[in-house]
């Protein structure tokens, strides 16, 4: 409970609040230890848990990994393992770097283990992250995902050849590319899904690395259904499911002022419908697509009822705002049903 107890007061209070700032300094911190190689064997040591298993040909030593959009950078990557993720997920990205929507974008809402953002892809294009990656020291040790997103100045007809850009960068730093069609602070993005859309982009990027696309929670069953089509006609090696949602459904009475914020909501509210949008990919396609299920994991019995409904593999970011490293640890554990024993979230 030390995270809850302790670190997570300190982290909230960071800037009067700002949830930004606090994620920042967390990254800054991150960083610095990540080029500290005794620091990264003692976390490793704590938190590191071996679950291997294979998922569209790639070898994860566990299946919980860090979902899109912590560290869209690549900022603190030695660090993300060391933590106890078995893979991670940088981006997303784009071709062009861009600084995304104004502040305040982040916002918690602590009663109801909910973040809502609007961060709106800031990052600093797929070239600088590309140069990030060929000058890592050593090698991750665990499986890099490369999310992918189209730039906001360019217009959606031009989405394919953003893509393009963007992949062809950083082509051979990923071991399996997510794409990005479901964030709700890209005006327009969205669109994607669409089955003319999501072909021609599927049409371009799928060949040499696995490529998963990742969904919005806000789609109707019909609708993924026919992106499901796509998906196996094209080759998808997943799917990613879910983004965050626009709904605002389950919100503590605390938080419902800043529930009205703009952007996409995550965490324990989006549980239950990231949960049904996995279970609806798994029994739609046979299991024939791999499902990333991510969404609303705040505990260990969360990771495992994803598991239960068909997830391959699990990714977690608004949970490790609330719990810290131990919720991975533990939900790696619950998942090889080896006993949580210290490792409990929060422990
Ligand atoms: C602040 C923030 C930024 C995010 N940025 C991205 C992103 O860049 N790309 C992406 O695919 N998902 C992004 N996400 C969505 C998460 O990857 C995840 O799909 C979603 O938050 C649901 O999981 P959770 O409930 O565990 O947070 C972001 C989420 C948050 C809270």
């Amino acid at each position: 409970m030390i995270f809850e107890r302790v670190v997570r007061p300190r982290l909230f209070a960071i800037a009067g609040g700002d949830a930004e700032a606090a994620h920042e300094w967390t990254l800054r911190r991150l960083a610095a230890l990540s080029r500290r190689p005794a620091a990264l064997s003692a976390l490793r040591a704590r938190y590191a848990v071996r679950a291997p298993r294979t998922v569209f040909g790639v070898d994860f030593p566990n299946p919980v990994g860090l979902a899109a959009g912590m560290d869209k950078d690549g900022a603190a990557l030695p660090a993300w393992p060391a933590l106890g993720f078995g893979f991670v997920e940088v981006g997303t990205v784009t071709a062009r770097p861009q600084p995304g929507n104004p502040r305040p974008r982040l916002f918690r809402l602590p009663d109801s283990g909910a973040v809502v953002n609007r961060m709106g892809f800031n990052n600093a294009g797929a070239q600088a992250l590309a140069a990030r990656l060929a000058a890592l020291p050593r090698p991750l040790g665990v499986p890099l995902g490369i999310s992918l997103g189209k730039s906001k100045a360019t217009p959606l007809e031009e989405a394919v050849e953003d893509y393009l850009a963007s992949y062809r960068a950083l082509r051979e730093h990923g071991d399996y590319f997510a794409v990005n069609v479901s964030s709700p602070n890209t005006p327009g993005l969205r669109a994607l899904q669409d089955r003319a859309h999501l072909d021609a982009l599927l049409a371009a990027l799928v060949g040499e690395k696995p490529v998963l696309v990742k969904i919005a929670p806000d789609l109707t069953e019909p609708a993924i259904a026919e992106l499901l089509e796509v998906c196996l006609a094209r080759g998808a090696a997943g799917v990613i499911a879910t983004n965050t949602t626009l709904a605002r459904d389950g919100l503590a009475p605390a938080d419902r002022e800043r529930g009205g914020e703009t952007g996409g909501l995550s965490g324990r509210p989006l549980a239950g419908r990231a949960r049904e949008v996995v279970s609806f990919v798994h029994r739609e396609t046979g299991g024939r697509l791999p499902v990333i299920g991510v969404g609303g994991i705040l505990d260990p019995d969360d990771a495992a009822r994803m598991v239960d409904a068909g997830a391959a593999l699990v990714q977690l970011y608004t949970g490790f705002i609330y719990r810290g490293p131990a919720l991975v640890r533990a939900a790696a554990r619950a998942w090889t049903g080896a006993p949580a024993a210290a490792g409990t979230a929060g422990g």
